[in-house]
């Protein structure tokens, strides 16, 4: 069968068998393997891509759900030669060792952050329960997303300004 959906803003069409997953679509027909695949199972968020928004853990939707639909993966955050604030805090706090679940925490603390741009720090680790880290322990990944809350309010008030003097 015929599956098109847009990937990053670029719309990507392959024929792609009805039980093909999502997460081997994008690495596979779009060709993006920052979309790791870790346990198949749902288990480990390596996988965690945004759908229209909303993150969903890729090894286990069909590609075909996904058809029409709107992904974001890991190779949408970079903003031309810009590192985007989460990658950036992962960068500046050590939040990743191997890196092999980076891709999945960066798309669940990105989901999170739009929808509650200053958690707690029981809010991140409640937030990111669903993503597995063998390496770092994850106190640095609660305080990359922490800076990078910090860096994203900052941003957007900057940018609502002008509009609060209208
Ligand atoms: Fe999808 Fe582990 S590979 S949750
Ligand atoms: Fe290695 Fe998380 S950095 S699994």
């Amino acid at each position: 069968m015929n599956i098109s959906m847009t990937i990053n803003g670029r719309k990507v069409s392959a024929e792609a068998e009805s039980r093909t997953l999502l997460a081997y679509f994008i690495r596979e027909e779009a060709h993006l393997t920052g979309t790791h695949v870790g346990c198949d199972s749902s288990s480990c968020g390596c996988c965690v891509v945004l759908m229209d928004g909303t993150p969903v853990k890729s090894c286990t939707v069909f590609a075909a759900t996904a058809d029409g639909h709107s992904i974001q993966t890991v190779e949408g955050l970079k903003q031309g030669g810009t590192l985007h604030p989460l990658q950036q805090a992962f960068t500046d706090q050590h939040g990743l060792q191997c890196g092999y679940c980076t891709p999945g925490m960066l798309m669940t603390s990105l989901a999170l952050l739009n929808r509650n741009p200053d958690p707690t720090e029981h809010e991140i680790r409640d937030g990111l329960s669903g993503n597995l880290c063998r390496c770092t322990g994850y106190n640095n990944i609660v305080k990359a997303v922490q800076q990078a809350a910090g860096v994203m309010s900052a941003g957007s008030k900057v940018e609502a300004a002008p509009a609060a003097d209208d």
